[in-house]
């Protein structure tokens, strides 16, 4: 058993030069879905890459047409599991900019919480493991088992160089264990191990009118507008209680297990405080189903953004050439989003209003995951998790999507674990984004114990 005391007062030491790291890589502006930001990407790449060399782990740069993956590892521990950390460099885009109260790539500690893009999302979640892995290094303690880290740099924007590269890597991501923290605790005060996440399907759609925007007065009344048809279509996809209308949708999906259902509804998730907490009237979704049940276990559609017409001051009389709309569906275990995406495809087929032409372009996607919660790991996990946080996990599921993680559970057939240490009120791809100091360090400090009882 490892000297947990002289990590701990590592840990303890450490805590400013802990927190000065992660504000240096939260200074980088790493956005992925931005092609203005390539050498930012490229800054934080190397960044992670000399911090891990720093920490005395062997490091990799694996280059492909993108940002590069980050590979890093620790001497092999025969007889002992192999752990693969993934977590991602890359952040969301920030705008609206007017509504950060600090620049989101000047990371500031306000009443207990780091606000920075990125802070929860995923640095300050992946550097955890990379900080508790150099308190091991620190006290002079081998780790009891293999550490290989993979840090992407497109997981919020369709992770392609990893998707495209994952075929070459089997060798050297091989492990017996994916180890993700990227998601959230159940609650303040209150940590949890996910056991799923749901898949992603993102399109979109440009409806197609006249070659160029005419007059209203002149025209209109004898062409179909071109938003209005997209906005016929997008109500005609998912009915105002929740169910999606695409033919075959449902037919993978699976029923809830009851047992399953009994462990949520003994969450005490309160409605009335969620609807407060998001400042809605009211909350709606799928008859027959809880908000928890809703938001981590049912499919659902969602419009992410409208395009097209007239956006400027005023008024203009148009009819717009085209519009379009950025759309997406989550999906649980067993759909996929090529199935998906035929489906949508047929229905907008029938669905297409005279006059205008609709075209699909696929975005991207990934399937959802669902972890055995009996695996071989669990136990250590909670363990190491109880020690960090100095609560027992609860078992949750949770709605967002890792894409690649299905992909990469299926190449390196392996275990996950989706250890969260964020918040659902981080404001994850919102502004003003954040992530509770003292859940980074004890973050740490459960990925300290994490490496002992997952061996
Ligand atoms: N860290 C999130 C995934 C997540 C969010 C897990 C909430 C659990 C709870 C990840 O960075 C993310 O935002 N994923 C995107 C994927 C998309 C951009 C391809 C998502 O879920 O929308
Ligand atoms: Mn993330
Ligand atoms: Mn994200």
């Amino acid at each position: 058993m490892a000297d947990f005391d002289a990590i701990d007062r590592h840990l303890q030491d450490n805590r400013q030069s802990h927190l000065a790291q992660l504000f240096d890589l939260l200074r980088i502006p790493s956005i992925s879905a931005d092609p203005t930001m390539k050498s930012s990407m490229t800054e934080a790449a190397n960044w992670v890459a000399s911090h891990f060399r720093s920490i005395g782990l062997s490091v990799e740069l694996i280059t492909g047409d993108g940002p590069p993956l980050v590979y890093a590892s620790s001497p092999p521990v025969p007889g002992a599991p192999v752990v693969l950390v993934y977590g991602h460099y890359d952040v969301q885009p920030c705008d609206p900019l007017n509504l950060w109260t600090t620049p989101p790539f000047e990371p500031e500690v306000r009443s207990g919480n780091i606000y920075a893009r990125g802070s929860t999302d995923d640095k300050g979640q992946m550097l955890t493991h990379v900080q508790s892995v150099s308190a091991w290094a620190a006290t002079g303690q081998k780790l009891p088992l293999q550490v290989k880290f993979l840090i992407e740099g497109e997981e919020e924007n369709g992770s392609t160089v990893l998707e495209h590269t994952l075929p070459t890597l089997h060798e050297k991501l091989a492990c017996d264990v994916i180890v993700i923290s990227d998601s959230s605790q159940y609650g303040p005060g209150q940590p949890a191990i996910t056991y799923g996440l749901r898949g992603l399907a993102y399109f979109e759609l440009r409806v197609q009118g006249p070659k160029a925007d005419l007059h209203s007065g002149s025209f209109g009344g004898a062409v179909t507008n071109p938003a209005l048809a997209l906005a016929r279509i997008l109500t005609e996809i998912k009915t105002p209680d929740g169910r999606i209308q695409l033919p075959g949708f449902y037919d993978s999906v699976k029923p809830l297990a009851e047992s399953e259902r009994a462990m949520w509804a003994g969450l005490g998730f309160s409605d009335a405080q969620f609807t407060k907490q998001l400042g809605v009237p009211a909350l709606t979704g799928e008859e027959g189903f809880t908000t928890l049940e809703r938001r981590w276990a049912r499919p659902t559609f969602d419009v992410h953004g409208l395009l097209g017409g007239y956006q400027g001051e005023g008024g203009k009389t148009i009819i717009p050439a085209w519009a379009g709309a950025k759309i997406s569906f989550r999906l649980v275990p067993d759909q996929t989003p090529k199935s998906v995406g035929e489906q949508l495809r047929a229905f907008i087929a029938t669905h297409t209003p005279p006059g205008v032409t609709v075209e699909v372009i696929d975005l991207h996607g990934g399937e959802g995951v669902v972890v055995d919660p009996n695996s071989r790991f669990m136990k250590g996990a909670c363990q190491a998790v109880e020690e960090g946080f100095g609560k027992s996990p609860v078992l949750i599921r949770e709605g967002g999507s890792i894409p690649i993680v299905a992909q990469m559970v299926q190449a390196l057939n392996c275990d996950v674990l989706l250890l969260g240490w964020g918040l659902d009120d981080d404001g994850a791809h919102s502004p003003n984004e954040k992530f509770c100091l003292e859940d980074y360090y004890r973050g740490i400090r459960a990925s300290t114990r994490l490496w002992q009882y997952l061996a």
